[in-house]
């Protein structure tokens, strides 16, 4: 089962003088129990391309098929694909509205007639899952947090639907160290649960640390998609989609171009550093 984006097109404002074309024939693939983190320059199009995803904003052309079915196709299907995706958007306090944190939460349960009991067991689940007891926050009024709790208020409130798929616009931001390190594992255990994560993200370390695959957006479309390591170890590429690479890829690839036969893989520091120390002694060896 998978997400799929087939050529997307979008457009801001389009047939105006100030029609700004975005994404140019997007092609992706997100699969279940994987974190796909995309990656891209300031305004390459990373958000439009979520919530085109999303179904927020209607593709100018192409599709968008969720187990091979089109967003949009007639209402049903649209009723059905949007319980299957959970979205954060990149502002997500604009997500919230409700009076109290519970009831911006419940939101999304409505229409599934769960008896209240099951209801509020599920948004404290939800609470709980991204660090927040329930006892402090359920009744408060959601504009009256921090904006890292608001964050925290808006993902519970995607993860209460328990969704296939999560869509997530740079979800580590606003955080501190420990917010992230919970965040971190909530992800990881949503992955190994089967969900599918595309994870929107500026943040090497967060890619280092949950990515399976990278995809990088550049001029509106897909420039390079595969395992993280392989993403990541193309100084170039990335340089050419206008990303500064991480500096540990950065300095193996300097070392390559030295004369260094190291793999084309990105390594980790004492990966790094034994590939390093293998190739001065095959070197030794050589000069013997
Ligand atoms: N509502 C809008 N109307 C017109 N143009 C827009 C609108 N929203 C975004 N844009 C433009 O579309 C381009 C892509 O914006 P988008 O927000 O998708 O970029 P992004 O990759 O998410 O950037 P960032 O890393 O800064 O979040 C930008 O150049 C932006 O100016
Ligand atoms: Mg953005």
């Amino acid at each position: 089962m998978c997400l799929v984006l087939k050529d997307v097109r979008f457009a801001y404002l389009p047939g105006t003088s100030m029609a700004r074309e975005v994404l140019r024939g997007v092609d992706l693939e997100i699969r279940e129990g994987e974190i796909l983190c995309l990656l891209g320059r300031t305004g390459a199009g990373k958000s439009t391309l979520l919530q085109v995803t999303s179904g927020l904003l209607a593709p100018t052309a192409g599709d968008v098929l969720v187990d091979g079915r089109r967003w949009g196709a007639s209402r049903r299907i649209h009723a059905e694909l949007r319980g299957s995706l959970g979205v954060l958007l990149q502002s997500s306090a604009s997500q919230l509205f409700a009076e109290t944190v519970e009831k911006d939460i419940s939101f999304g349960l409505r229409g599934l007639s769960l008896p209240p009991r099951e209801l509020n067991a599920r948004v404290e689940e939800a609470l709980r899952l991204v660090g927040l007891d329930p006892r402090l926050f359920a009744r408060l009024s959601p504009f009256a947090l921090s904006e890292g709790e608001m964050r925290r208020v808006a993902l519970a409130g995607v993860l209460v639907t328990r969704p296939r798929f999560l869509l997530l616009d740079e979800p580590f931001s606003g955080l501190d160290g420990l917010g992230r390190e919970a965040l971190g594992e909530i992800l990881g255990s949503l992955r190994g649960g089967g969900t599918g994560i595309l994870m929107v993200t500026h943040d090497w370390e967060e890619v280092e640390t949950l990515a399976d695959r990278v995809a990088v957006l550049a001029e509106g479309r897909i420039a390079a998609c595969a395992a993280k390591d392989e993403v990541l170890a193309d100084v170039e590429g990335l340089l050419r989609a206008g990303l500064r690479p991480p500096p540990l890829a950065e300095f193996l690839h300097e070392l390559r171009g030295r004369g260094f036969a190291l793999p084309r893989v990105a390594l980790e520091p004492r990966r790094a550093a034994e590939a390093v120390a293998a190739c001065r002694r095959a070197s030794r060896e050589e000069r013997r």
